[in-house]
């Protein structure tokens, strides 16, 4: 047997295996017939199905591309060159559409090839407004609560104006006072929601299992405002301890239990909750240095999805569309998961909701804790 000669080309270092297995965006390399004949562990990822039930697929009924993708693949072979599309909704299976950046490009040694790199644009662009909504809130809760603070008294003297009028007019009269009363304690309540969301205590941190507070949120949930759903367990059991507060994390379920319940409008529903670890979100702390956040949970409901008109907003403080919400509810999730150095995103379509939090592992040395 001869051995094969050996391709000048190839340095021993880096190897492209390497590199194919470390490219933190999505890739998948494309023959002749569309067919996938290689797919990198971010695309794996991306499309959430293994390398090798992809191999050998048509690219498009794995991947459905708004934008005319056959006409770009035969383009960047006639024309050896890369087709760069901009912008243009990616969907994946069950998966709600994700905007992403589109490169093809055909390989050089051999244009029957073509790599195919999808870059979502959600990352980096959702990076940019965590932090802009955190700061949102900053302000527009301080403004807030000095507004709570100010408007407490004099609603207090109103009330109690108004349960002294009742005393002496008739039942129809009443009415009107005792709607005084009532509006004013709703107000009241109100701005104690603001203050109590002002007053934050930064996390008291240490090694929490995720599954444990997931569990405390979801029987609280069940035997409140969540008993019309059902909510579904889907847990990866052996997923390591985070580094978090354990009350304000399972605020955090809470909250996010709460609005799916409510999303169904006292219909029945199901609520999964479904936790895993995944590799691919790695985000730059404040100090500069990398943080990976494996921990995953998502918290999915089947109800009619998030209003188009406020889905960019949802995390604002006081953006709410339901008529008794005080918006308070994803802000106070964005700013908690904010404080742990963890991510929170969201992916609706009528039908499916699914928040997405993202945290970090504990360090090892705390998991005794
Ligand atoms: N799972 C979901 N399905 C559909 N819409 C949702 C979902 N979660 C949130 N929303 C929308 O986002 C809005 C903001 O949610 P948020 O929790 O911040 O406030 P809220 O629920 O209105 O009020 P609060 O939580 O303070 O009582 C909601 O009013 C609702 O319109
Ligand atoms: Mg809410």
């Amino acid at each position: 047997m001869t051995t094969p000669p050996r391709t000048p080309y190839r340095t021993p270092y880096p190897v492209p295996g390497v590199i194919w297995a470390s490219l933190p965006i999505p890739a998948v390399l494309l023959g002749l017939d569309g067919r996938i004949t290689e797919v990198n562990p971010a695309a794996e990822t991306f499309l959430n199905v293994s390398s090798r039930a992809l191999i050998g697929q048509p690219v498009l009924d794995r991947l459905s591309i708004d934008a005319p993708m056959e006409e770009a693949f035969s383009r960047a072979r006639a024309n050896q060159s890369t087709i760069f599309i901009n912008d243009i909704d990616v969907t994946t299976g069950e998966r709600a559409p994700v905007q992403c950046n589109v490169q093809v490009a055909p390989m050089h040694d051999n244009s029957d090839f073509l790599m195919l790199l999808i870059s979502p644009r959600d990352i980096a662009d959702r990076l940019g407004r965590s932090m802009s909504v955190k700061s949102a809130a900053k302000s527009a809760i301080g403004m807030a609560e000095m507004l709570a603070h100010e408007i407490k008294n004099p609603l207090a003297g109103i009330s109690g104006a108004a349960q002294l009028i009742s005393m002496n007019v008739n039942a129809e009269d009443r009415e009107l006072t005792d709607l005084i009363v009532e509006e004013t304690r709703r107000i009241v309540k109100l701005l104690e929601q603001v203050e109590q969301f002002g007053n934050l205590r930064p996390p008291d941190r240490r090694a929490v299992n995720i599954h444990d507070a997931l569990d405390r949120a979801r029987k609280s949930a069940l035997v409140g405002f969540a008993a019309h759903m059902q909510i579904v367990e889907d847990y990866d059991p052996s997923l390591p301890a985070t580094l978090a507060d354990p009350d304000q994390l399972m605020q955090v379920f809470l909250n996010l239990i709460k609005n799916a319940a409510e999303a169904s409008k006292g219909q029945p529903g199901t609520i999964r909750l479904r936790t895993f670890y995944d590799l691919s979100l790695r985000l730059r702390r404040k100090t500069g240095s990398p943080s990976v956040l494996p921990l995953t949970i998502e918290i999915i409901d089947d109800g009619p999805g998030i209003p188009p008109e406020l889905a960019a907003d949802i995390f604002e403080p006081f953006v709410s569309g339901r008529e008794n919400g005080t918006g308070l509810g994803l802000a106070l999730v964005s700013k908690i998961i904010s404080d742990h150095e963890g991510w929170v995103q969201v992916d609706s379509v009528p039908g499916r909701t699914a928040f997405r939090v993202s945290l970090p592992v504990a360090p090892k040395k705390m998991e005794s804790y």
